[in-house]
């Protein structure tokens, strides 16, 4: 018929997330109630990082615009998105946003079992010059009883639930793991859904890309510098890598992991534990990477290994191809 190429049985993510909480022992459907609403909250950022409702922002043709100030900037927006959406789900003790000095804790009506650590929209450098930006996230189960404290938001990676991010790129796409594998969906906007495409994602052993701020090689350490010259100048007669670097990280990672390659925030003089947030930004990234069989380290440490000691605190991060990241590692061994 005219409508053969139709799928009628599609995997949506909403339908991979129920299933896999159907197949957990002793599974409640909290996890899955949780998921949904960060996946809801996701759908809605897309369509305003898209200025879907543009009309709405500048106001109607012959209405008076909107003043900057009646604009919630776009970060503010997707904060106030994830935070409501997640209460409203009944799933959640407390939470960590990049955009909250403290811990943000659940109404006591509406709490949950889970903690959620998250970046509503990182790479809002990006926002402007309309390059691709995300949102990143780590589910934990909590580990205290009564009100919730930071205790409960000051995990080790190891013991994340689920992780996922959102690309806001040429299309959006969501990155998701329950600890099964990595999985891509991309959103049909037609129908609101994330569809599965590609699953049980690997990334390559080894790559042919780079990708930091090299901007900051002067105040790098020595190590950085010859590793970075070693992929510039390889001397075994083998090529020089690609360079890539967008500045946002969903972006450098999502590519990292669909080409391969490595990605790195080092340390550096001025920023002497690296510029990204353990709980947010590293971790998730860290769990979705092993998940797809990569590496994550700070350089000395494995990040999913890391006992975090405040909400907000930094480490160097280089991810990637195990191949890729081992030799960076050689050289961190060579120097130390
Ligand atoms: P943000 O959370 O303020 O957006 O900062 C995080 C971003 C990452 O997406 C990106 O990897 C990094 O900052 C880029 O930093 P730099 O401009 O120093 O290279
Ligand atoms: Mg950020």
């Amino acid at each position: 018929s005219d409508q053969s190429a139709f799928d009628t049985d599609v995997w949506t993510l909403t339908r991979f997330v129920i299933e896999t909480g159907r197949q957990a022992k002793g599974a409640t459907g909290e996890l899955t109630q949780l998921i949904n609403s960060m996946l809801t909250a996701i759908k809605a950022i897309s369509s305003a990082v898209r200025k879907a409702g543009l009309a709405h922002l500048q106001g109607l043709a012959g209405s008076v615009n909107v003043t900057g100030d009646d604009v919630k900037k776009l970060d503010v927006l997707s904060n106030d998105l994830v935070i409501n959406m997640l209460q409203a789900s009944y799933s959640t003790c407390c939470m960590v946003s990049e955009e909250n000095k403290e811990l943000i804790i659940t109404p006591k009506d509406k709490r949950g079992k889970y903690v959620v650590c998250f970046d509503p929209l990182d790479g809002s450098s990006n926002i402007d010059c309309l390059a691709s930006i995300g949102t990143i996230f780590a589910i934990y189960k909590r580990i205290t009883e009564g009100e919730p404290t930071d205790k409960d938001a000051l995990q080790p990676g190891n013991n994340i639930v689920c992780a996922g991010y959102a690309l806001y790129g040429s299309a959006t796409l969501v990155a998701l793991s329950t600890g099964a594998g990595l999985n891509f969906f991309m959103l049909d906007p037609a129908i609101g859904e994330f569809i599965l495409t590609e699953r049980n994602v690997k990334i390559k052993p080894k790559g042919k890309i780079y990708s930091l701020n090299e901007g900051y090689a002067k105040y790098f350490h020595p190590s950085i510098n010859e590793y970075l010259k070693h992929k510039k100048y390889p001397e075994d007669g083998s090529s020089p890598y690609g360079a890539r670097y967008v500045g946002s990280m969903v972006s450098d990672i999502h590519r990292t992991i669909a080409y391969g390659g490595i990605f790195m925030y080092p340390a550096n003089e001025k920023s002497p534990k690296g510029k990204l947030r353990l709980l947010y930004e590293c971790n998730p990234i860290a769990f979705l990477i092993e998940q797809a069989g990569g590496l994550a380290t700070t350089g000395t440490q494995r990040i999913l290994d890391v006992q975090p000691e405040a909400l907000h605190q930094r480490v160097p991060f280089v991810v990637g191809s195990p191949d890729d990241v081992n030799e960076y590692l050689s050289f961190v061994k060579k120097f130390s």
